[in-house]
């Protein structure tokens, strides 16, 4: 299994929304895959899911409950490990049960492996408390989306400072090479430009454009695969899902 977490302390960048598209895509090809709503607020929760959840992914890092009882299924190879946005009980867990059970996204990440997931695609909240730190530090690879915007290139070096952090604390060599630049419209320069400026760095970019039918989707509670397979951000996630499989 690989897993890969959508990451970048910043909100609004299209987090939840790559980690949710890049999920129905990499099940398209017919890998099984888990998405886990890491979030507190539970945004890809309640963008896949219509009916109430027994269990969550609280459940499962406290040993309430096994992962297999937690897994909603919400597409043809794909699974969610949800996350109830109002109970606090993953804020309750990230501020006294992670104290007691800091490897419990390591046993996690086992667990799942264990059911015979191909990928594990993690959406975080946008911030880089103990909460986050543990699940980047049981990930295999990092990516993260940000938008064009001159704040960006500060966010990218905040982020990459952390992840040096949280590579040296687990003693483990997270793969952090891809970008994506998200929300692009090349009809506005300075966007151009910023894209000009990011392939200067030292990351595979990958630029996904802006589209209506992302948001829209979220509302009919579907990825863009299943509300519009035509639609111009497809082939951007299939560059991205195409890079992460061949590696
Ligand atoms: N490429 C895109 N084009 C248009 N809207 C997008 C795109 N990516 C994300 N969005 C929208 O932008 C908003 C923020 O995205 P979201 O995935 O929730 O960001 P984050 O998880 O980083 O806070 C959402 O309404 C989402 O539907
Ligand atoms: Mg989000």
């Amino acid at each position: 299994m690989h897993s890969i977490v959508f990451h970048i302390q910043k909100g609004g960048t299209g987090k939840t929304s790559c980690a949710g598209n890049t999920a129905a895509g990499f099940a398209r090809r017919g890998y099984k895959t888990v998405l886990i709503d890491c979030d507190q607020q539970g945004n890809a929760s309640s963008w896949f899911l219509t009916s109430p959840i027994d269990r969550e992914l609280a459940d499962v890092l406290t040993g309430a409950a096994g992962a297999a009882g937690a897994l909603v299924e919400i597409a043809p190879g794909l699974s969610i490990l949800p996350a109830a946005p109002l109970d606090g009980n993953l804020t309750a867990f990230a501020e006294t049960g992670l104290i007691k059970n800091p490897k419990a996204f390591e046993f996690l990440v086992v667990g799942l492996a264990a059911l015979s997931f191909a990928y594990a695609v993690f959406d975080c909240s946008p911030s880089f408390s103990q909460l986050e730190r543990a699940v980047i530090g049981s990930a295999d690879e990092v990516i993260t989306p940000l938008t064009p915007e001159y704040f960006s290139m500060d966010g990218i070096e905040i982020f990459t400072k952390e992840l040096a952090r949280i590579r040296k604390a687990m003693r483990r060599n997270i793969k952090h090479d891809k970008i994506i630049c998200n929300m692009i419209n090349r009809s506005f320069s300075h966007h151009g430009a910023f894209y000009e400026n990011l392939k200067k760095l030292n990351y595979r970019i990958f630029p996904v454009p802006q589209d209506t039918r992302i948001p829209k989707a979220q509302v009919f509670h579907q990825s863009i695969y299943d509300f519009d397979p035509k639609t111009k951000a497809v082939p951007a996630f299939e560059g991205l899902i195409q890079a992460i499989t061949e590696a």
